[in-house]
């Protein structure tokens, strides 16, 4: 297809190329490709050709669905919904009242129960509902340079009304992200013996390698008026600062899960651990939920059984279309 390409920059004859262009044209215009007469792939779908490849897609997608389903059955997850639980008796009628009094005695104490066997490494997650991580204004609001380095704390473009203290200084890290950080604490006990929670190495290696520097440390943080989530210990940069980093890779759905910590100990069935948490974040003025969630992994990672299912859906369609295929065409040839 040598189409309309012009003649212009080969000759400085103005109307032999007027000319070339016109023929050129007409030439275009009677060329297979305007006439439509391209070769096509036009496949014949004989019978027996759909019946196969229906047959195939099945056999393939069946035993996919099985084997991921049956990974994600392996997994075993506890999940304790607290947000109600822990709010005490004489404050169920105005939470409000209870959750942001700092006077009043966040500990809550409750058991759990291991369904089946668990084996380590165990996951702790929190899982929040209702929360709009993604909502347009919230997840703009830090300041991704400020967060790398340390000379750059006057950086705070975009971040307001997190962006200064009352006296005018910058706030680091800031931004309504870092503000609302998650502040339930968890802590774990077997039989009286404290069960290890691992927080180091939660957050991803890129996050603390490079996006969040090692040279910047909190300043003037939670120091306003109205407090919207944890503190930060201000002699540790952010670099190491997991539980902010993890917090700060925001989730694109309202229901989501971020890793508190790890445990390296296996857990036996039917063990009873005691959980005692510090109930101390805010999601009632919302209607959100709260969740602690632990939980085994499988190759395909936590408890998912959606993939799976998806594929028994298209194999199961694709099965019961060769089959409807086969009593058509096989059995009752017309
Ligand atoms: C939790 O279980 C322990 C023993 O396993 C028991 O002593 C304790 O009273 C229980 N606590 C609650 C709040 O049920
Ligand atoms: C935890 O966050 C809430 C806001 O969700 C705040 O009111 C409270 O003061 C914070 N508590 C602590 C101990 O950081």
């Amino acid at each position: 297809m040598y189409c309309c390409n012009c003649c212009f920059p080969s000759t400085d004859l103005g109307f032999i190329c007027v000319l070339e262009l016109k023929w050129l044209l007409a030439y275009c215009a009677n060329s297979r490709f305007t006439q439509q007469e391209l070769p096509a792939w036009k496949p014949i779908l004989t019978p027996g050709w759909v019946i196969t490849s229906f047959l195939a897609i099945a056999m393939l997608f069946i035993p996919i669905g099985l084997v991921s389903l049956f990974a994600s059955e392996r997994v075993v997850e506890i999940v304790y919904r607290y947000d109600q639980d822990c709010v005490p008796e004489i404050y169920r009628g105005n939470v409000t009242s209870y959750i942001q009094n700092p006077l009043t005695n966040k500990t809550c104490i409750k058991n759990v129960t291991v369904p089946k066997k668990m084996e380590a490494p165990i996951f702790v997650y929190y899982q929040l509902d209702n929360f709009y991580q993604n909502h347009r204004r919230y997840v703009k609001s830090r300041s991704d340079k400020q967060l790398r380095s340390g000379e750059d704390d006057f950086s705070t473009k975009g971040c307001e009304p997190e962006a200064k203290s009352s006296s005018g200084k910058p706030i680091v890290p800031c931004g309504l992200i870092a503000w609302s950080l998650f502040n339930d604490t968890y802590n774990l006990l077997m039989q009286d013996k404290v069960l290890k929670i691992n927080k180091k190495g939660i957050a991803w290696k890129s996050d603390t390698k490079v996006k969040f520097g090692s040279n910047v440390y909190p300043k003037n943080f939670q120091s306003g008026g109205l407090i919207g989530g944890g503190k930060l210990n201000q002699s540790i940069p952010l670099s190491e600062q997991e539980d902010l980093i993890v917090w700060m890779r925001t989730a694109a759905l309202p229901t989501f899960r971020k890793l508190y910590g790890k445990i390296s100990v296996d857990l036996e069935a039917h063990e009873t651990i005691t959980v005692v948490l510090e109930n101390n974040y805010n999601t009632y003025s919302f209607g959100g939920q709260k969740k602690l969630v632990l939980s085994t992994t499988s190759w395909i990672g936590g408890k998912n059984d959606f993939l799976g299912i998806a594929y028994l859906t298209v194999g199961g369609i694709c099965l019961f279309m060769a089959l409807n295929f086969i009593l058509l065409y096989v059995f009752k040839p017309r």
